[in-house]
């Protein structure tokens, strides 16, 4: 075994990379040994006196709050009623999402990921929140897996400029973790609003979260996938359908038989 010194900074970041701590949580960095003797700070929200004492890592440090309290949501939640109302076009709904402060993972991501594609385009697909590439390029879906659905794309004769493509939550949450429940109500009425404009003949749902948040359903992907739904637009009725997401095929390559059927069949309604 080598000892800790013996490794570069370089290697070391490399090795916290690995570990999926890539994401900042504070501007500022916090020595948490330095004032170990220093009283604690305020904290915004107490802990009832009997509750289970817990470390307190907030020593010496800003006080850490959780990511959104339920009221915040709720509020959070309204406000991007009300903005995404507000949106006529999607330059519009983009700036807005970029004033928009409702949402915690804006915080720790590098950018806003609006969108890619043809905004006139006929098929829209959703997928679930960028990842760490997409984060660094502003775009959904450039990774490993948007280099999958391209190619997917690529069988049925469609590309970045024939589609459009979005993404449930538009931040990258840190680490890669799923999103909360609460941050994609909060980001819930921005995609629908875009999805309102682009006003696609037929919306592909990546994964089961994408699925489960647009559709309402509650079944898994596996059940789901290759299934017509009904999307509500708010303007009218759109075909939709889940399949797998790309990331999922990555990772299990026998399942693209079925995410190649549910391709074909969004071809072929299109062309109906
Ligand atoms: N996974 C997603 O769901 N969206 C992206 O943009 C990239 C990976």
């Amino acid at each position: 075994m080598t000892a800790a010194h013996d490794h570069t900074p370089r290697q070391l970041l490399d090795f916290y990379l690995e570990a999926g701590a890539d994401a900042l949580v504070g501007k500022e960095p916090v020595d948490r040994f330095a004032a170990t003797d220093a009283p604690p700070p305020a904290l915004a929200t107490r802990a009832p006196e009997s509750a289970p004492s817990r470390p307190d890592f907030t020593r010496a440090g800003p006080a850490i709050q959780p990511a959104t309290a339920p009221q915040a949501t709720d509020e959070a939640v309204m406000a991007a009623r009300q903005a995404a109302k507000g949106a006529g076009t999607l330059d519009e709904l983009r700036a807005l999402l970029e004033k928009f402060d409702g949402c915690a993972l804006k915080g720790s991501a590098t950018q806003l990921v609006f969108a890619d594609g043809n905004p006139k385009a006929k098929l829209m697909l959703v997928g679930e929140a960028p990842g760490r590439d997409e984060d660094i390029e502003g775009l959904p879906f450039v990774g490993r897996s948007g280099k999958l659905l391209d190619r997917m794309l690529a069988a049925i004769s469609f590309d970045r400029t024939s589609v459009y493509i979005a993404n449930i939550v538009p931040w990258r949450p840190p680490g890669n973790r799923t999103p909360t429940p609460q941050e994609t109500q909060i980001c819930l009425p921005f995609v629908l609003r875009q999805i309102e404009l682009i006003d696609p003949d037929i919306l592909v749902c990546l994964g089961g979260p994408s699925a489960q948040t647009l559709l309402g359903i509650k079944d898994g992907i596996t059940k789901t996938r290759g299934r017509w739904f009904t999307f509500n637009s708010g303007k009218r009725e759109i075909r939709a359908m889940p399949t797998f997401h790309p990331a999922f095929l990555l990772r299990s390559p026998l399942q693209k038989r079925f995410a190649w059927r549910d391709f074909l069949a969004v071809k072929k309604a299109l062309v109906e």
